[in-house]
């Protein structure tokens, strides 16, 4: 029976998180570790799906079962994409799906939109679709809000359309910036957060000072805008400044923990331009900009704070048909 191999990139927050949740712009870089998914088509109208990376094996249903009942978490964003794509378009047969990923799911480069996205296009190459781009970030970023109610997203748009991209909530805008590369690091805080958690504590903890929230997130609009020119014009201090910029406004949200804080500010010691959290907050990963020549010092002085540098690019390509 017909099968396919697609595969996604994981994604990096540069500038923007939390505010993008309140209909503001970010700005995000796809990374070269992938999600993996093979879809095959079955006779049998069954779904079977293997993802071990998530604790998921031969776990089996009926097709026309498909999103009902109790869903292992592992499994829900695949689940409830096929649900939603069948909504619009009919599923023949049965389905066998297995994913592996290239990345650990603690990391926070979005291992559940990328797999999200990929069996979304996975799909579309199995029933001869062709749908675009806008099309599977559509079907995915609903599947997003269907399983976990909120999320701006901004880490669907990266998974599909790859490269780095200034992106307006919801994907009211979605522009690709044409770059090569971006001078980035990346540091591993070791710990793993949870983003539903963070965007209610911020929720909750200016539930009675809107105004000051709202005005974080407008000086964070600022600094995403010119982060956006800075990026273009592969001025990296000025980007490094406005990461600076935005951190102290995480801060101000209380996002950031000390473990993150620490690998930041000796990041800068050590030479960096500049550097913030990245995503959520309260764990994941940092990410530092610096000059080629200071790279050494800086992936070493995040070490010495008890973080651990992720070799990874950035700019990297979106969704694609693996051979
Ligand atoms: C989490 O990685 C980034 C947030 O802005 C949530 C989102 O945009 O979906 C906190």
């Amino acid at each position: 029976m017909k099968k396919v191999t697609v595969s996604a990139p994981g994604k990096l927050m540069l500038l923007g998180e939390h505010a993008v949740v309140y209909n503001r712009p970010c700005l995000v870089t796809a990374v070269d570790q992938r999600m993996y998914l093979t879809a095959e088509l079955l006779e049998a109208e069954e779904f079977q799906l293997n993802a071990p990376d998530v604790q998921v094996e031969n776990y089996k249903k009926k097709i026309k079962d498909i999103g009902k009942g109790e869903i292992p978490k592992g499994a829900k964003f695949i689940e409830i994409a096929i649900r939603n794509f069948s909504e619009k378009y009919p599923i023949r047969g049965g389905l066998r799906i297995t994913t592996k990923s290239e990345f650990s799911s603690s990391f926070g480069f979005g291992s559940s939109s990328a797999s999200t996205v990929c069996i979304i296009k996975a799909l579309s190459e199995l029933f001869d679709l062709g749908l675009s781009k806008k099309e599977i970030f559509d079907i995915a970023y609903k599947t997003v809000l269907d399983v976990q109610r909120k999320g701006s997203g901004f880490d669907i748009a990266a998974a599909v359309y790859g490269g780095t991209l200034y992106f307006l909530t919801g994907g009211k805008a979605i522009e690709p910036l044409s770059i090569k590369s971006l001078p980035l690091i990346v540091g591993y805080s070791g710990i793993k957060a949870d983003t539903v958690t963070l965007i209610d504590k911020v929720k909750k903890e200016f539930s009675n000072k809107p105004e000051e929230l709202d005005s974080i997130y407008n000086s964070i609009t600022v600094f995403v805008e010119k982060a956006k020119d800075s990026i273009r014009d592969k001025n990296w201090k000025s980007l490094g400044d406005l990461m600076n910029n935005n951190q102290s406004l995480l801060k101000k949200l209380g996002v950031s923990i000390e473990k993150l804080d620490n690998m930041i500010q000796s990041s800068i010691s050590a030479g960096g331009y500049g550097a913030k959290l990245s995503g959520a907050g309260g764990g994941d990963c940092m990410i530092a900009i610096c000059s080629d020549e200071k790279k050494e010092k800086v992936e070493k002085a995040i070490e010495e704070v008890g973080g651990e540098i992720l070799k990874v690019q950035a700019n990297a390509e979106g969704v694609r048909v693996e051979k």
